[in-house]
């Protein structure tokens, strides 16, 4: 580029230019609405800048010099770290300085930071230490319309916290057009009545970004698939050999799916003209690592299609430029919870109309695109307007911990921007109170319920940590709670390799099941690992996955040193009984989570309506067991899948969970 030579009166500059933006014109309209109502809803298509831009615009408006910091939150870790790494670099900062992010067991941030985004479960532990989030001068709740129930619980409290911080200012954003739904929840007083109005002392104001989108052409199947997955393979082709240049976008439901997608592109693209463009398959799912997931924003190298397979991340949470062709699966893995087996499993749900488009818009941000559902036309119409809110089918547990933990006794009139049904409210304070963190009248128990609140991992999995000194096995259980903590695989199963990865995992195997192998792998990490390079690579273990369960472990164990919690000397068994200590310990917690084997080698939960199979990464797979607990359900296709599993004794779930299970017979 020519030098301009206008003397020194002009300097390089610092951000990017992000005047292209559909929020650039918004820049004054909403600086002045943030400034003169607490509340301030943005609606925007995803791509308008509301995520990346509205932090800098406030940061530059001064919202941080009195030494106060921005929050932003997301539903999903992935999508708040990538959206750091982007901000910082158009920043024109170092990440964690004034642009960082903070998510569970991971904080990038330091005393310089003005801009962090964060989870928005984290900023509810945050209020744990800190109850009326006085660090921040503003929050802006992001991705507002997924509304997963961290989202919704976070809306309760702060329209709490705004009565006592006038000053502080809440932004909302949003994808699509629940704003309404927002504003009225802010502006109604907790007794349920409208204020007096004609809008004009309404909390806050909505404005709305139009987006540039270009037309995008709505393709359906004439008849239904039987498997989405391979159909969405075969369109990949049908796109790079008939439409012309243009990447594209596949949304599966999750990492399965997604590498089975991978290897059969890989395959196929074998039998490609050798001249042709070839294709450059990527995933894009929560659990990959930072810089796996950073590829899927660079260009593809010349002559190449790239083409992104991805969970519903790519919907709203992040975006990519350059797509032209949407694939949908018109599916996405939601979190279910049934109240009657007290079972949360993660399951393939159709997507709502709401999510669909959604889907689409994502194949003309930049030029006209075209979108292929995996569905039939009238399979649309039969689809709902938008999904339930999350608060609505999940575990509650957590929720009503952390509640509870801030001072929210009376959980059911806690102000909810839907109001669960009152069966999850039931089943999650039962299950506390099985747990001890809740006395016979709802009360949180002290410490034992106010610290299970306070340590980063669900209730259960807390409860087996704050027992584990008392079984003389507390160094085992941090490096379980670490290893179950890591959100992904800590094998690595490279191509055409996956004989050697099973017989890697078995050189680590326990009899006794999941839990003890992990700890095998992790105690072999510390001592061979760490110091020789090759062992990670020749094992199939995932370096980065075991790097992090050690940072993990010293987090948690940090956590328990503050409680006063550390090994007792004198309760350590010999080596000999510390698996069953181990295994006893793990029962305190997951009773919740028993199995019994069938004759057929399947398992079905105690109510006993619930067929289980081990997932085939389980070491319990096509193994013979009695009775077992297991740390969570996944569902795929038609098949409950358990994941990390051990073996326990029957009595051990009497003695430590009588009441849970008495209730029940
Ligand atoms: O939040 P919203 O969906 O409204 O938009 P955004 O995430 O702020 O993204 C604004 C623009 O920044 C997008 O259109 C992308 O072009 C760009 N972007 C990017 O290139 N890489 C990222 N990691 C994030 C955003
Ligand atoms: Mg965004």
């Amino acid at each position: 580029m020519a030098e301009f030579d206008l003397g020194s009166s002009f300097i390089p500059a610092l951000h990017k230019p992000s005047t292209l933006l559909p929020i650039a014109k918004h820049h004054d309209n909403l600086l002045y609405l943030i400034e003169t109502y607490p509340v301030t809803i943005v609606v925007g298509q995803t791509g308008s800048g509301k995520t990346t831009q509205i932090p800098q615009f406030l940061e530059h408006a001064g919202w941080c010099s009195d030494g106060k910091i921005i929050g932003v939150t997301q539903p999903r870790r992935v999508a708040a770290t990538t959206v750091a790494i982007r901000v910082a670099e158009e920043f024109g900062c170092e990440l964690g300085k004034e642009v960082g992010y903070s998510i569970r067991f991971e904080d990038v941030t330091s005393a310089s930071t003005r801009i962090k985004f964060l989870t928005d479960g984290l900023l509810i532990r945050e209020a744990l230490v800190d109850p009326l989030l006085s660090r921040y001068s503003v929050i802006m709740v992001d991705e507002a319309h997924e509304r997963s129930t961290s989202t919704d619980i976070l809306l309760g409290l702060l329209k709490k916290i705004r009565r006592r911080r006038p000053e502080l200012r809440i932004i909302i954003s949003s994808a699509t057009l629940q704003a309404e739904d927002f504003l009225s929840f802010f502006s109604e007083h907790s007794d349920g009545s409208e204020p007096a109005q004609d809008g004009e002392d309404k909390v806050g104001r909505i404005i709305s970004l139009e987006g540039r989108t270009y037309p995008i052409d709505v393709l359906y199947l004439d008849s239904p698939t039987e498997d989405y997955v391979e159909k969405a393979v075969s369109t990949v082709f049908d796109i790079h050999t008939k439409e012309p240049d243009g990447d594209v976008l596949v949304f599966l439901t999750g990492r399965d799916e997604i590498d089975t997608a991978i290897q059969a592109i890989a395959d196929r693209s074998a039998q490609l003209h050798p001249k042709s463009q070839s294709i450059m398959a990527l995933p894009l799912y929560a659990g990959l690592s930072t810089e796996q997931h950073m590829y899927v924003f660079d260009a593809p190298p010349e002559n190449t299609r790239k083409v992104i397979l991805s969970t519903n991340i790519a919907e709203a949470s992040v975006t990519i430029d350059g797509i032209v062709y949407v694939i949908d699966s018109g599916f996405v893995k939601l979190r279910a919870f049934d109240p009657r087996t007290g079972i949360e499993s993660l399951t393939a749900t159709p997507v709502s109309k709401a999510s669909a488009a959604q889907r689409a818009g994502r194949a003309g941000r930049t030029k006209s695109g075209k979108c292929f559902r995996l569905f039939t036309e009238d399979a649309f119409q039969g689809l709902p307007d938008a999904n339930t809110p999350e608060i609505q089918r999940s575990n509650l547990a957590p929720f009503i911990l952390q509640l509870k933990a801030l001072g929210i006794d009376n959980v059911i009139r806690f102000d909810y921007l839907t109001p669960p049904p009152a069966e999850l409210m039931i089943k999650a304070t039962e299950l506390l109170y099985s747990l001890g963190a809740l006395d016979e009248y709802a009360k949180l128990t002290k410490p034992m319920g106010l610290r299970m609140a306070e340590l980063a991992v669900e209730p259960m999995m807390a409860k087996t940590l704050l027992s584990a000194a008392s079984f003389g096995c507390l160094g085992e259980m941090l490096t379980i709670a670490a290893m179950t903590s890591l959100g992904g695989s800590v094998w690595v199963q490279r191509d055409g390799e996956k004989r050697q990865t099973e017989s890697a995992r078995r050189k680590f195997a326990a009899e006794e099941g999941d839990h003890l192998t992990l700890l095998n792998v992790y105690q072999t990490f510390v001592t061979k690992g760490k110091k020789e390079s090759r062992f990670c690579h020749e094992n199939h273990l995932n370096f980065k996955s075991m790097t992090r369960a050690v940072s993990i472990r010293a987090q948690l164990k940090r956590y328990l040193e503050r409680f006063g919690i550390a090994e007792d000397e004198s309760l350590k068994t010999s080596s000999a009984g510390r698996g069953e200590q181990v295994r006893r310990c793990l029962t305190t917690g997951y009773f919740a989570h028993a199995a019994k084997m069938q004759s057929d080698g399947s398992f079905r939960n105690v109510e006993g309506g619930t067929v289980l199979y081990a997932h085939p990464t389980s070491l319990m797979f096509n193994r013979k067991a009695d009775w077992v607990i297991f740390h969570e359900v996944m569902e795929t296709g038609s098949k409950t899948f358990i994941r990390d599993i051990t073996k326990i004794e029957k009595k051990w779930l009497l003695e430590y969970a009588s009441g849970f299970y008495q209730a029940k017979s």
